[in-house]
This record gives C-alpha cells, sequence and structure tokens, in this order.
C-alpha cells in the first residue's frame, strides 16, 4: 500500500489529553493496528451485513474482470473503514493509496495520485468530506467517465488538457456523512454504514487479537474487554494492550479475569464503558443544568471539548447505550444516567414533558 498522508488530527485538537475509550486513534495504536489489521474479508469480525453485500460486490467485480464500483463507508471511528479499504484492494488483488481529504490540496495532487495508481486500483481516501470544492469539480468526471480534464497556463494561453485515466475504484471513507455533498455522495455505486459492534464480536476481536501478540487470554477476560468497549475494535484492542502489560507486571503474563478487572480499575472505565470524560458529561449534563435540555455548544463549552467531537465521537455512544437522549432543544440525561452516577433521577426526568426555561446557546470562542 502506498501511503502519501499524514493521518490528520482534525478529530482531536492538539494538547488533549488522550482518553482510554476515544474512539479516535493515538500515535501508539498506529503500529499496533496494522499488526492486527484483518487482510481477508474472512478475517473481519462482525458486520455481517456489510461483509454479504461487500463478498457479492467483490465476486461480480472478479468475474467481469473490471475495477470495483466506488464505495463510499461511512460509521464512527474506528469501526473498521480503513481496514475494509485494505480488505477490498487485497481481496481484489490491486494496489492501493491511501490518502486523505485535506491532504488533496489542488487538481494537480488529485491528477497525480490518480494517473499514478496500478490497474485497477483502488484510491482509499480517508475524511472524503473534507475534500475542496475545486477538487471535487475535478473529481467528478474522474469517478464517471475516467477522464481528467486539467487546466493548463492562466490567460489568453489557457488550454485544457484531457486525460484519459485508468478504470479505479474510489473507496471514500467518513465519520460524518451529512456533510459529503449531494453531487459527490451520488457518485458512489455502494455506500456501506458500519455500525457498533455487539460484545460477541466484540470479544472474538479481542481473541484473535490476544492470539497475535501470542498472549494466552482466558474466555471470560475477552468478554469482559468487550463489554468495556464501547463497541469499538480500536478500543477493544487497546484496552487489550493495557490489560497485557499489567498481565506482565502484576502475574505472569496470562490474561485472566481478575487481571482484567484490576487493569480496568486502573484505567478508570467503569463496568459500561464509560471513562471519566464521559462521566464528567454526564455530571455536567444532570448537576449543572439538572438533566437538561442543554445545547450542545454550551455543553461542549463546559466539558472543554469541540462540539464537532462531542457530538461524532462521544455522543453516539452515550445515545446508543442510552444515557443521553437528543431532543430539538438539546441534550437530556436519562433516568440510567441518573443511576449510572448513583444519583437519584427526579421523577419528572422519566417523562418528555419537563423544563424551565431554555438554555440559551452560547457562541463558540
Ligand atoms: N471487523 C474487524 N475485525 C477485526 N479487527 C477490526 C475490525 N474492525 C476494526 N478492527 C481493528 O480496529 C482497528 C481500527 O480500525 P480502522 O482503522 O479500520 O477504523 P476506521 O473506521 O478506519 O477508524 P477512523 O474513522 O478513525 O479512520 C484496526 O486496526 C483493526 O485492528
Ligand atoms: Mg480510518
Amino acid at each position: 500500500m502506498t501511503e502519501n498522508h499524514n493521518k490528520t488530527p482534525a478529530r482531536r485538537p492538539a494538547g488533549h489529553p488522550s482518553r482510554i475509550a476515544d474512539p479516535a486513534p493515538f500515535p501508539e495504536d498506529l503500529q499496533a493496528e496494522s499488526q492486527l489489521r484483518p487482510l481477508s474479508l474472512a478475517d473481519f469480525v462482525g458486520q455481517a451485513a456489510v461483509k454479504e453485500q461487500l463478498a457479492i460486490f467483490l465476486a461480480a467485480a472478479r468475474q467481469r474482470g473490471e475495477a470495483l464500483d466506488h464505495v463510499l463507508l461511512h460509521g464512527p471511528p474506528g469501526l473498521g473503514k480503513t481496514t475494509l479499504a485494505a480488505i477490498l484492494a487485497h481481496e481484489l488483488g490491486v494496489e492501493m493509496t491511501h490518502t486523505s481529504g485535506p491532504v488533496i490540496e489542488r487538481p494537480a495532487d488529485l491528477a497525480g495520485l490518480l494517473t499514478n495508481l496500478g490497474p485497477r486500483g483502488v484510491l482509499f481516501v480517508d475524511e472524503v468530506h473534507r475534500l475542496s470544492p475545486v477538487v471535487e469539480e475535478y473529481l467528478y468526471p474522474a469517478l464517471e467517465d475516467f477522464t481528467l480534464d486539467i487546466l493548463l497556463d492562466r490567460g489568453p494561453s489557457a488550454r485544457s488538457l484531457k486525460i484519459n485515466l485508468e478504470r479505479f475504484t474510489l473507496v471514500g471513507a467518513t465519520t460524518r456523512a451529512g456533510l459529503l455533498s449531494s453531487p459527490l455522495r451520488a457518485r458512489f455505486g455502494m455506500t456501506l454504514r458500519l455500525d457498533y459492534y455487539d460484545a460477541e464480536a466484540l470479544a472474538t476481536i479481542v481473541r484473535r487479537s490476544a492470539g497475535i501478540f501470542d498472549v494466552p487470554i482466558e474466555d471470560e477476560a475477552a468478554r469482559e474487554i468487550a463489554r468495556r468497549a464501547r463497541g469499538t475494535p480500536r478500543v477493544a484492542n487497546r484496552l487489550l494492550r493495557r490489560v497485557r502489560d499489567v498481565a506482565l507486571v502484576k502475574a505472569d503474563g496470562a490474561i485472566t479475569l481478575p487481571v482484567t478487572h484490576e487493569a480496568l480499575r486502573l484505567l478508570e472505565v467503569d463496568e459500561r464503558g464509560l471513562d471519566e470524560m464521559d462521566r464528567r458529561l454526564l455530571e455536567a449534563l444532570i448537576v449543572k443544568y439538572q438533566g437538561g435540555p442543554v445545547g450542545l455548544n454550551t455543553l461542549a463549552l463546559v466539558v472543554g471539548e469541540e462540539a464537532g467531537t462531542l457530538e461524532d465521537v462521544y455522543e453516539p455512544f452515550l445515545i446508543q447505550e442510552g444515557f443521553i437522549k437528543r431532543t430539538p432543544r438539546g441534550r437530556e440525561a436519562t433516568p440510567l444516567a441518573y443511576a449510572h452516577l448513583g444519583l437519584e433521577a427526579p421523577a419528572a426526568a422519566a417523562g418528555p414533558a419537563r423544563r424551565g426555561p431554555d438554555q440559551p446557546e452560547l457562541p463558540l470562542p
């Protein structure tokens, strides 16, 4: 695989303390991840519906000897978008070039990437919602007719040069499908959404990773790690690596259930997989704002996080697990959130109609 990008830190502001449960990658994850990344569709755990669609799609492309149609992968961070893109290329037996939306600054960068792709190659564009509008304009004919019209010179001597490209497959990935322009979205032949993994799939991933690390792990320990991994393989693998360290130092290296409990206690990951930041968020909502509703921007300010990060990274899991609700007027804590923090929910928190004056939205700094 060719790499021409640096992992853009857009999703985590510089200097922000890393959280163990953060689904975005830490620098130290990247090396472990390349070791743990499954290479074939058969080794990709879970996501049955996505796998089934892809298997058919791949078989058809192979039988026709054609490039695969363009694929859009979307879903929260750490669920396997990059992994799937690499699997696609691997299964097709073609080269993949890995880049990212903001890295392609000028049409010439795009032309360079596309003309350098091998036959039926895969161009993987991470953060595809961050392509510049100019680059997008150039991309459309490339996606549809496999041609590029490059403008040479400016002013009176300007002329355009048409370049015929080999057929290729664009695999776009994004955590924010909603930000994709509709003309770009329309040019993907297949759109696949990755969803949070269930505990069973995550336990399988943990056992598989432990096998690659050559560390013995009890079944119960793998399941415990899985339960606290927020439905996210990246978090599961990260927890496993930390538990492995504790096992090495405090036990004889084997990952048992007591070692796992001890490690998770040290990491401050609670039994539902919530970490300190999640609890801070729920606490702000409940203690400062009587359970809400609170506007996203206000909440972001209170916990010291960017609104976009809160919305894309922290909230989805808390919403899916039923700790908070998104309402038209803002975020609300559910009775489960009160219970989780050991607080008593006001009687009205269970019902929808409640609440004094609305919380004004503060502008972002
Ligand atoms: N289905 C899976 N089976 C086994 N391992 C997986 C699976 N999905 C993800 N992983 C593991 O989780 C790690 C993170 O996955 P990946 O980098 O593909 O996520 P992503 O969706 O691209 O995240 P981001 O949005 O941050 O780019 C991979 O290195 C891989 O080890
Ligand atoms: Mg990725």
